[in-house]
C-alpha cells in the first residue's frame, strides 16, 4: 500500500502534488484528469496502484504490475503561455533523472525525447497530453511511469526494461522517490519559464547518445544520421548528408541496436 503520509511528510512543494489523488484502479490516470471536471487545482496529481489501459508514447501501451510501481498524472492548467509546451517533457524526464541520481546514484541516461535509462535499460517513460481551445494550450497532462519495484518482466519490449529494484537488488520507498521527483519537477518548472537554456543543457548532460550516429524511426520511415543536438524547441539535430535535419518525433535508436 501506498502511505499518503510517508509521501507527504517528504513532499515539499508550493503547488505540485499539494491536491493528490489516490486511486487503486483506473483506466489511464491521464484519461482520468482529461476527463474530470473536478480535478481542476494547478498541480494536481493523480496516482493509481493500476491502470488497466496505460498508454504509452506513438500509440503504445504502458504496462506495470498492480501495486509495484509509480504511474500517475500531474495536471498543469495554468500559465502555460508562460512556457515552452514542447519542453514539459524534458523538464520531466529531467526530473525522475535527477531523483534516481540523488536518491539511488543510478547512472542515468535521458534518451530524445522522453525516455529515462539506466545504461540502455528503460526505466521510466513520459506521455504528454494537452488540451488547446483556438490554439491555446489550456492543459497540459503530464503521464509519468516508472519501473520501482518490479522484480521481473516477462513480456517483451523494444527497449530492455529494468527497475530501480532490479538495479539495487532491494526495493525502495515509493513516496520518497514520488516526492522527490514531484519536488525537482516543480523547481525545474520554474527554470523553464525563466531559464529554460539551463533545463535543456541539463537534459543535454545527460544524454549519452549525443554525438553518436544514431537512427530515427517515424513508423516505417528509417532516418539515419549523426545526433549532434537538441535545438530550444526540443527537436532532435541530425545531421545527415552534411546538412543538419530537425526531427520532432520518432524513436532514437543507436546503430549498434539495429
Ligand atoms: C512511454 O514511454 O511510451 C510513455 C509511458 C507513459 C506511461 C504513463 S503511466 C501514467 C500515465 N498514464 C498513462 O496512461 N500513461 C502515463
Amino acid at each position: 500500500m501506498f502511505s499518503l503520509e510517508k509521501f507527504d511528510i517528504k513532499l515539499d512543494t508550493e503547488y505540485i502534488g499539494r491536491n493528490f489523488y489516490y486511486l487503486e484502479e483506473v483506466d489511464s490516470t491521464n484519461d482520468f484528469i482529461l476527463k474530470s471536471h473536478e480535478i481542476t487545482e494547478y498541480g494536481s496529481v493523480v496516482l493509481a496502484e493500476n491502470q488497466k489501459a496505460g498508454k504509452g508514447r506513438l500509440g503504445r501501451t504502458w504496462a506495470s504490475v498492480e501495486g509495484k510501481n509509480l504511474t500517475f498524472s500531474i495536471l498543469l492548467n495554468e500559465d502555460l503561455d508562460k512556457i515552452n509546451i514542447s519542453l514539459i517533457n524534458f523538464a520531466a524526464s529531467l526530473s525522475v533523472g535527477n531523483a534516481l541520481e540523488n536518491l539511488y546514484q543510478l547512472d542515468v541516461n535521458l534518451k530524445w525525447p522522453n525516455d529515462v535509462l539506466v545504461g540502455k535499460k528503460k526505466i521510466a517513460g513520459i506521455l504528454t497530453e494537452t488540451v488547446s481551445r483556438s490554439n491555446k494550450v489550456e492543459k497540459a497532462v503530464i503521464g509519468i511511469g516508472i519501473n520501482v519495484n518490479q522484480p521481473v518482466f516477462p513480456e517483451k519490449f523494444e527497449i530492455v526494461p529494468t527497475s530501480v529494484r532490479i538495479e539495487l537488488k532491494r526495493e525502495v520507498s515509493r513516496e520518497r522517490l514520488l516526492s522527490e521527483i514531484l519536488n525537482t519537477f516543480e523547481e525545474n518548472l520554474t527554470l523553464l519559464r525563466y531559464n529554460p537554456a539551463e533545463v535543456l543543457e541539463s537534459w543535454r548532460n545527460k544524454c549519452k547518445l549525443i554525438g553518436s550516429k544514431v537512427k530515427v524511426k517515424q513508423g516505417e520511415n528509417i532516418i539515419v544520421g549523426k545526433f549532434i543536438d537538441i535545438d530550444e524547441n526540443g527537436a532532435l539535430v541530425l545531421l545527415r548528408n552534411e546538412k543538419e535535419e530537425k526531427i520532432h518525433y520518432g524513436d532514437v535508436v543507436t546503430l549498434r541496436e539495429q
